[in-house]
């Protein structure tokens, strides 16, 4: 009884650009988010606000935030680590303003982010997982105070590259705790892609069992093929919301060997296939056309598959 409407987190500008080689500059991030909110998209991660010495390409989100059109209904989450992150997004508000509203701030939401072990949580933020939970805690209260919505995101779903395999009840809790926080949603993510229709079900079902399924998003690193057929596990289980990045962009900086997320295309290709059982909105021919727009400008191959088809179509 949920309904057929699937809502893309793009994030091919976050989570592609972040471990591409190739250090883009502001300006083309702009031109990047500007070109998918006009394809219709309607939630576009627009950088990170994290030590540059950890993730030297999110440098610049400041710029990328101040310059970027805010399209009137598109959400541009950013992430952020910690009260230093924050502080960086609050010092952009527009200080003619005494007002302490959300308005004044280029974005209206925030990505948090943590992990369910802790070999990955140390590998990616430097502390535990319950010492990430206790830092964001209050990073969370404070956005949401401010108007702010908060994402939160929990890494390694399925296998640690650390450690291996993880068991779904370590994501359950940690998923509960960021929902207890105040996250309205939060994103599984299959950091290395490792996941299998059956894993992924196993997981999400675990979670489901503390957190109603409309809060879960899913996102899908696709290092052996299985992305597409995870997403579909996902929306047959009733999430809603998938994580898709333009031409299959990126990886993770701390997941050694792991590929890009879903290519969006790929996803919109299945979803907006007649007959699929589901909608979503995004012009197919304009992303399309991104895709391989921003392939061109890190040097490096669309790794889309339905990208290349309508391309040679
Ligand atoms: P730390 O070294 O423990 O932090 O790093 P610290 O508090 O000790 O500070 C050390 C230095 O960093 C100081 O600078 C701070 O000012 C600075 P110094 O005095 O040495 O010059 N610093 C900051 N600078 C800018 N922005 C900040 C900030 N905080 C401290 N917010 C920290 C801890 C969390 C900062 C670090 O580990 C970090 O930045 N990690 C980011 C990792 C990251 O961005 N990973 C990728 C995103 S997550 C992901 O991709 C997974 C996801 O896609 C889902 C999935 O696929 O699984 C979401
Ligand atoms: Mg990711």
């Amino acid at each position: 009884t949920s309904s057929n409407l699937v809502r893309i987190v793009e994030v091919g500008p976050r989570d592609g650009l972040q471990n591409e080689k190739a250090v883009i500059s502001p300006s083309v991030k702009v031109e990047l988010i500007n070109r998918l909110g006009h394809a219709g998209l309607k939630s576009i991660e627009a950088g990170s606000f994290v030590s540059p010495k950890w993730v030297p390409q999110m440098a610049g989100t400041s710029e990328v935030l101040a310059h970027m059109e805010k399209i009137p209904g598109v959400h541009y989450p950013v992430l952020v680590p910690n009260q230093k992150g924050l502080e960086a997004l609050f010092s952009l508000s527009d200080s003619s303003s005494p007002s302490s509203s959300s308005s004044k701030l280029p974005t209206d939401e925030i990505a948090i982010f943590t992990a369910a072990t802790d070999e990955f949580s140390r590998a990616n933020t430097n502390c535990s997982v319950a010492e990430s939970l206790a830092r964001l805690r209050p990073v969370a209260a404070v956005a949401i105070a401010h108007g702010l919505r908060v994402r939160g995101y929990v890494s390694v779903v399925i296998t640690c590259p650390y450690s291996g395999k993880v068991d779904p009840r370590k994501v359950r809790e940690v998923t509960k705790e960021l929902i207890d926080m105040g996250c309205y949603e939060v994103s599984l993510g299959d950091t290395n892609g490792t996941g299998t229709p059956s894993t992924v079900r196993r997981m999400i079902e675990e979670v489901a069992s503390a957190v109603p399924v409309s809060k879960l998003a899913g996102h899908f690193h696709d290092t052996y093929g299985m992305a597409i057929a995870n997403v579909m596990t996902a929306l047959s289980l009733g999430v809603r919301t998938i994580d898709s990045s333009i031409g299959g962009l990126g990886g993770c900086p701390y997941s050694p060997g792991a590929t890009g997320n879903v290519a969006t295309e790929d996803v919109l290709h299945a979803i907006q296939a007649p007959d699929s059982g589901y909608e979503a909105e995004g012009d197919m021919n304009a992303l399309v056309d991104i895709g391989f727009w921003i392939s061109e400008q890190l040097g490096r191959d669309n790794v889309s598959r339905a990208g290349k088809a309508y391309r040679a179509a």
